[in-house]
């Protein structure tokens, strides 16, 4: 068993292989965090936190007279509400009688088999041969009869604990949440700890950005009604010194798609408090008697060998417990050529077909029909909800387009936007209000479209219906699912006045439904996720689809901050990456390295390359193929740090048995007459002789971490270089 009560000191230590997580049940029933980091055998960590009085301390009633307890210096797993606490809050709930409080203590606790579910929001999974075990401890306040129910998973080999928290009403009158984060963690030595988030924008997804802890709440977080371009729901806690080799990191990656919060207060004495949840921004929960609210789950992960030893916790882990598509192990993701930037919306049958036809001779196995297919659509001022074909640009009808894609030996893959309407399409003349609109004003446009209200049943069902239509009328392989603006006007018009603030909640409930039932009818559709490029790229979505576009971004010296960023929690598995006309200056070659940094594809007019263009993305979409299991199921390794100064950008991919590793360099810029660079590789096993690029001579593992491989400097800027290594 990985969870362990110890009955004499009230702790309760969840291992996992190399970790240990502890927490107390202690004074007056509080809740206690005691510890998060390497293994501690079944050491007690109580005596690590002191008790003094300090003044102005609140202390909680039951103390008596011992003023040295108070609950704003106490580490907690889960936060009161006005006992004292000042330091931000895990909940803040409105009691019937208008009351803000909330004294949770711990009054019961299980111990289970097997992963928690929740029944509302996704969640990772046991996979095959995981052996998980699950703690439940359940708060209560006395007074207003509210239980917190914390739920915890130790996927033990895995070196990952799963948090999730649920909100029952166990009284007799209804009660409002206001607040409810799905996480905390009071770390005693706040000081020592760096925060590291991936903050963005449109076309510039996941920048790594690092921030010295001061004492104040350091907020990450999104309001747009999704986990937004802007920002993404995992944030990282280091050393100060910590590097991509060396220092513990604590990461936290919060499986939810809309608005979140993650705060780190650095507090009075230096202790740290995390929080991770839901956004309380216009959230208002009604929780009726009985009734329990579910809060979106955290995966954490704690490694002592620095960024890449905390990456690799989660794209193991994100690899095979997170999506259940058959395209995540059964089967090989194809080489898609997607027509959005050949054709944007000029295009018919005809032309696709034509695209088809040249990138069969690159080596490509599936053709996407992006945005423009349905409606009347021939710009992006109409036609969002009516997702039937559009004849006019589609002559032949879906079928026979599809049966003339297949008759090449190639699949076929269609875009939708499902969540969003246009004023000028059918569905919005037949039902108004199914836009988020709020009664009396004008809506918010945002590509000229409105974001339908997805709480609503009716609107599911009604999506449900149409994207299953189209699926079931031809030959479907793959679908992007994209969505291209951000949610405001948060009103639904089935829910009266004082529930409104549960809408934004309520549009990502439906969202998953729909979601859920559409891909459930179609397990044997490969899913990708897109929103604007790579906003909403979070695990919520990663455990739908397989995969997720990066980023409209095609530029490849771009893309190498955008994978790199990505891939400090993502697995590059799950990395939407195509070559486009992008990037001028760059040579064909150097787009597919990049490229290979992901699912790997084509994003241009496939008819305007010359005939050796073609010949080379051939070889390099074979190569891809090649070297598929390398890229798809190896260790990824950031060699190199885009953001800094410097000649180039590498990386590398290494079997688990270490026999074969793809090494990727591109030569960012190159100064006049510079010293030699050597790349130096990792993961590979120093004993091991390892050939490159089918050498004769072969290299030891040992020196080509420590010593390098050197780059040739006489190539022309931006040229790439891709090193197989084999061991001999
Ligand atoms: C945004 C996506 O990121 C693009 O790839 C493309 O699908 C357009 N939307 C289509 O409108």
């Amino acid at each position: 068993m990985s969870i362990i009560y110890n009955k004499a000191s009230k702790t309760i230590t969840l291992h996992t292989r190399h970790t240990s997580y502890q927490m107390k049940i202690g004074n007056l029933d509080y809740l206690l965090h005691l510890y998060y980091g390497p293994s501690i055998c079944d050491a007690d960590m109580s005596y690590q936190v002191m008790q003094y009085d300090r003044g102005f301390s609140g202390n909680p009633y039951e103390s008596r007279n011992a003023r040295k307890f108070s609950l704003d210096a106490q580490p907690q797993e889960f936060t009161t509400q006005q006992q004292g606490d000042f330091r931000t809050a895990s909940i803040e709930v409105v009691n019937s009688d208008g009351s803000y409080s909330y004294h949770g203590k711990a009054v019961d606790f299980k111990i289970t088999k097997g992963k928690y579910q929740l029944e509302t929001l996704p969640c990772v999974f046991a996979a095959e041969g995981d052996t998980v075990d699950t703690l439940e401890i359940t708060l209560l306040d006395a007074v207003s009869k509210v239980q917190v129910i914390l739920l915890y998973s130790v996927f033990e080999a895995a070196d990952i604990i799963t948090r999730a928290v649920k909100v029952k009403n166990a009284g007799i009158e209804s009660i409002h949440l206001k607040k409810i984060m799905s996480v905390c963690l009071d770390f005693l030595n706040g000081s020592d700890l760096d925060l590291i988030s991936l903050p963005g924008r449109y076309g510039q997804e996941r920048q790594v950005e690092r921030q010295r802890m001061t004492h104040h709440i350091h907020t990450i977080g999104s309001v747009r009604g999704s986990s937004s371009h802007q920002q993404n729901p995992f944030v990282m806690l280091c050393d100060k010194n910590a590097t991509e080799d060396y220092g513990k990191c604590y990461g936290f990656s919060l499986m939810y798609s809309g608005n979140f919060l993650a705060e780190a207060e650095l507090d009075q004495y230096d202790q740290l408090r995390l929080v991770m949840g839901i956004h309380p921004k216009q959230f208002v929960y009604e929780i009726k008697p009985q009734e329990v609210f579910e809060g979106p789950e955290v995966v954490m992960a704690f490694s002592e060998h620095g960024f890449t030893g905390l990456s690799h916790l989660y794209h193991d882990f994100y690899r095979t417990n997170l999506c259940r598509s058959k395209f995540v192990k059964d089967v090989q993701r194809p080489v898609l050529i997607n027509s959005w930037e050949a054709a944007f919306m000029d295009f018919d049958d005809v032309k696709l077909v034509n695209i088809a036809k040249a990138a069969k001779k690159m080596g490509v196995d599936l053709l996407v029909m992006d945005d423009g297919w349905f409606g009347k659509r021939d710009d992006d001022n109409s036609s969002l909800g009516d997702w039937y074909v559009n004849e006019k640009k589609i002559k032949c009808g879906l079928h026979k387009l599809v049966e003339q894609i297949n008759d090449l030996g190639m699949k076929f893959g269609i875009w939708f936007e499902p969540e969003m309407v246009s004023e000028d399409s059918e569905l919005y003349r037949a039902h108004p209000e199914w836009a988020m609109q709020i009664p009396g004003r004008h809506a918010v446009r945002s590509r000229n479209q409105l974001a339908l209200d997805m709480s609503r049943k009716d609107v599911q069902d009604y999506l449900i219906e149409k994207v299953n239509t189209i699926l079931d009328t031809a030959n479907i392989y793959y679908v992007k699912w994209d969505i291209n603006r951000s949610i405001t006007d948060i009103w639904s018009n089935e829910m009266p006045a004082d529930k409104q603030g549960e809408v934004y909640h309520r549009y990502i409930l439906g969202l998953y439904r729909v979601m859920n039932e559409i891909i459930l009818t179609h397990p044997d559709i490969l899913f990708e996720g897109c929103s604007g490029g790579g906003g909403r790229y979070d695990a919520a979505m990663l455990h739908y689809y397989p995969q997720y576009w990066v980023s409209d971004n095609n530029h490849p010296i771009d893309r190498l901050k955008l994978h790199y960023g990505t891939s400090f929690v993502y697995p590059v598995s799950t990395m939407g990456a195509h070559i486009s006309d992008s990037g001028k200056f760059v040579p064909l070659k150097t787009k597919a390295v990049v490229a290979m940094c992901g699912t790997f594809g084509y994003e241009l007019d496939a008819t305007h390359l010359t005939r050796k263009e073609q010949k080379l993305c051939k070889e390099q979409s074979d190569l891809f193929r090649k070297y598929y299991h390398i890229i798809f199921e190896g260790d990824y390794y950031r060699l190199s740090n885009p953001f800094e100064l410097g000649n180039m950008t590498a990386w590398q991919h290494v079997t688990k048995d270490k026999t074969e590793a793809l090494l990727s360099v591109v030569v960012t810029n190159l100064t006049c007459n510079g010293p030699q660079e050597y790349v130096k590789a990792k993961g590979l096993e120093p004993n091991y002789m390892y050939t490159i690029n089918n050498s004769k001579e072969a290299y030891s593992g040992a020196a080509l971490m420590h010593a390098g491989l050197p780059i040739d400097r006489e190539v022309p800027e931006y040229s790439s270089f891709q090193f197989y290594l084999k061991k001999k």
